[in-house]
């Protein structure tokens, strides 16, 4: 017998129906908002019926294909299931699944890559098109029809206003006491009509615990019990402790320059293993009641949280490793009052990201000497992953800092190269670049002292004489001295690569 207990509403209980029927409601073409960020809170049985459905209909010389937007990025069962049927025409706005990344490459699948804030109001303005089916995973449903969210917000609140229809996934594996943790904003308008938010903590509730939806909207209730996607981290090795060692340092100075507080700013820290080191040099220093004001809760926030290092955290999901849901989960009383999920819109929202002072750290694909930043291409051409939230913190942080290894496979690629093939940051934005090697703090500086930090704290040693002298050419060419290039020579680094598998001399 089926578990209803977590759909107290009697008219959606009535709609009860198997992940095949539901996905059988999806029509050909169909624009799907689905719910999901960072492997956290989206469905994971209707993608996974809607895939085999669309394999069976591509076997029989049929062709189906759906535009998918989510949060950010899903799981195997959402986005892997669906590009490994083809069945994506269009996805937005982020992803990071190796297959659906192949047919974006391959020019099989358009993808559209935006700043996570500001899918909503695109969304709203009308230009990407009617959502014809927003299908939502929630922890619960309450008897009024309000839905209890799950371990992720991201756009739900808006891809259940905007859709014509709603199929609810409610997936008992999702800790009921997530109820409480969430904070839906319902204040915000499209141009002219928008009011300041008055958010002014990280800690700060400014909406509702539960997600409004229409019950007439809803065309189908699916129960699942299923974990979210959750990838162990790697335990921070050498090169992450030592580029996290140089954050820390930089802070003391900053705090004994009188230029950052004793309890810093609220931060904002990027996924992955390098961010995860940072958070865990942060929780073994000496700062205690921190905040952060981010995206994603990985595993050293809920450490940092757990020793009161940190006192609060906002964001809009969780992306936790199994031992880190296993630590929440046995925990979730102590996590409750000093987490809140919000939708991406708030959580990411550029005014309150300038007006808090964030300190963001993300990470980054290559930096160029004068510290433009790409944090998605491929030698400029192939998708990695997306821009994320990574362009809603570094344009509006307060301290603006972006993180990487100064090689990558093995030293045949220098992370600092003449000049990125590929821009996301540009100069204006990235004020501070950490390598294993060192930290350049690019404040203040004008190009070209840029490019002598750059070169000389962040650059790989095998590297260094060949971007000093790509440097020391550009000046003596005596063209442009604001941004001294060659032309001709500025992107040859990544076309030695492509052509000989390695970027050295
Ligand atoms: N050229 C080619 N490949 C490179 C490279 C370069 N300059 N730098 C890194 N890579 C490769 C690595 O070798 C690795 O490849 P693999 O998967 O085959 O092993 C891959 O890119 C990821 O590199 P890694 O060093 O493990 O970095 P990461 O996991 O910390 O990810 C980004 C770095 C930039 C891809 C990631 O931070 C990202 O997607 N950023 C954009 C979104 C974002 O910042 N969100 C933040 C808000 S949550």
């Amino acid at each position: 017998m089926s578990d209803t207990s977590r759909i107290q509403c009697p008219a959606l209980r009535q709609r009860v129906m198997s992940a095949e029927d539901a996905a059988a409601l999806i029509p050909n073409g169909a624009t799907v908002g689905m719910s999901g960020f960072t492997g956290a809170g989206y469905p994971k049985a209707i993608p996974q019926a809607l895939a085999r459905r669309i394999e069976g209909i591509n076997q029989n010389g049929g062709r189906f294909r759906i535009n998918v937007w989510t949060g950010a990025s899903t799981a195997p069962e959402l986005d892997g299931a669906l590009a490994e049927v083809d069945g994506i025409e269009m996805r937005l706005p982020f992803q990071t699944d190796p297959i659906c990344r192949n047919r974006i490459n391959n020019g099989e699948m358009d993808y559209v890559d935006y700043h996570l804030s500001e899918v909503s109001q695109y969304a709203w303005s009308g230009f990407l098109g009617k959502m014809d089916l927003a299908i939502i995973e929630v922890a619960g449903i309450r008897e009024d029809g309000s839905l209890i969210p799950s371990s992720s917000i991201g756009n739900n609140k808006t891809w259940i206003e905007q859709a014509d229809k709603v199929i609810l996934e409610v997936n008992s594996q999702q800790n009921i006491k997530l109820e409480g943790m969430h904070d839906i904003y319902y204040g915000t308008a499209l141009p002219p009509n928008r009011k300041p938010i008055q958010l002014t903590q990280p800690a700060d509730r400014i909406g509702d615990q539960y997600l409004r939806c229409p019950i007439e909207k809803v065309i189908a209730v699916v129960e699942t019990n299923a974990a979210d996607r959750n990838t162990p981290f790697k335990e921070p090795d050498d090169v992450s402790r030592r580029i996290a060692q140089h954050i820390l340092d930089f802070f003391d100075r900053e705090i004994a320059a009188g230029r950052l507080p004793k309890d810093l700013l609220p931060i904002q820290s990027g996924v992955g293993n390098i961010p995860n080191a940072v958070l865990e040099g942060l929780d073994s220093g000496p700062y205690k009641n921190l905040t952060a004001f981010t995206e994603v809760i990985q595993d050293g926030m809920l450490k940092m949280l757990r020793s009161d290092t940190l006192a609060v955290a906002s964001s809009t999901a969780f992306s936790l490793s199994p031992a880190g849901i296993k630590e929440f989960d046995d925990n979730i009383d102590i996590y409750r009052d000093k987490i809140i999920l919000r939708q991406q819109d708030i959580s990411n929202h550029p005014e309150l990201i300038r007006r808090l002072g964030i300190i963001a750290m993300n990470g980054l694909i290559e930096a160029d000497i004068y510290g433009n930043v790409n944090s998605t291409h491929i030698m400029g051409t192939r998708m990695m992953n997306g821009i994320g939230g990574s362009g809603d913190f570094a344009r509006n942080a307060y301290l603006s800092i972006f993180v990487t290894p100064s090689v990558a496979k093995d030293g045949a690629i220098s992370s600092i190269v003449p000049m990125v093939s590929h821009v996301d940051h540009t100069e204006h934005d990235v004020k501070i670049i950490v390598t294993e090697q060192g930290l350049a703090d690019l404040r203040g500086l004008s190009p070209r002292k840029r490019a002598h930090a750059i070169i000389n704290n962040c650059a790989h040693p095998d590297y260094r004489a060949e971007l000093t002298s790509y440097f020391e050419r550009a000046c003596a060419s005596g063209r442009g001295m604001h941004t001294p290039h060659l032309l001709g020579e500025a992107l040859s680094w990544h076309q030695k690569y492509e052509e000989t598998g390695s970027m050295k001399a």
